[in-house]
């Protein structure tokens, strides 16, 4: 049988991901907002992605009593000293205008390099045990927005090797590629090593 693991986080988007990531493990991810109609309200206070994953999951799993599943993820862009990284879903309030922001911020600018980082936190009360991965996601930003599929940043983000932004791509590149991605395989490696 499958462990339940309910995912800290009310975003539907990197919920469906996620789910997608760990199908072929032992882990069932429930949304949060179905294990807690109300969510949490977690502060993330914490310095780096892992440590805000990690508090994130553990509010969570005292929250319900269950194990529990987060991803601090954020866009770290090079000719803006690496911004707006953890800070990434709070530099506006929406992604349009995180997205215009940051665009005007780079303008013409042609040095574009990006990456995208995700820490992904386990914590499995009944083991006492913690895990932690993180991954990274090498690309470039463009001038424009296009496509229509993904959430965040994915329409101005194109991948290293490819020449179409992820939300072109669509879920199946994200699926192999994205700093999610990276961090859930590494997670789930650690998983089967550790005997589930
Ligand atoms: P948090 O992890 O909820 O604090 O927010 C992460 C923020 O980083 C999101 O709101 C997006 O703006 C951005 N982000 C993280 N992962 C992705 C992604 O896969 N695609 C697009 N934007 C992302």
């Amino acid at each position: 049988m499958k462990l339940q693991v309910v995912f800290a986080s009310s975003n539907e988007h990197k919920y469906e991901e996620m789910k997608r990531l760990f199908e072929w493990t032992n882990i069932e991810l429930l949304f949060g907002l179905e294990v807690l109609p109300k969510g949490l309200d977690v502060e993330e206070s914490g310095k780096s992605y892992a440590e805000n994953a990690l508090i994130k999951a553990r509010a969570w799993s005292e929250g319900t009593g269950m194990p529990a599943m987060s991803d601090d993820s954020g866009l770290e862009v090079e000719a803006l000293d690496w911004r707006p990284g953890i800070f990434s879903s709070r530099v506006a309030e929406n992604d349009e205008s995180r997205i215009r922001r940051l665009l005007d911020e780079l303008g013409r600018r042609e040095n574009r390099r990006a990456r995208f980082v995700a820490a992904l936190s386990l914590v499995l009360p009944q083991r006492a045990q913690v895990w932690i991965t993180e991954g990274f996601c090498w690309g470039k930003i463009a001038f424009e927005l296009s496509g229509s599929f993904g959430f965040g940043y994915d329409p101005v983000f194109v991948p290293i090797g490819y020449e179409a932004s992820f939300a072109e791509l669509g879920p199946k590149a994200k699926s192999l590629i994205s700093h999610r991605a990276v961090a859930a395989r590494a997670l789930s490696q650690l998983l089967s090593s550790g005997g589930f």
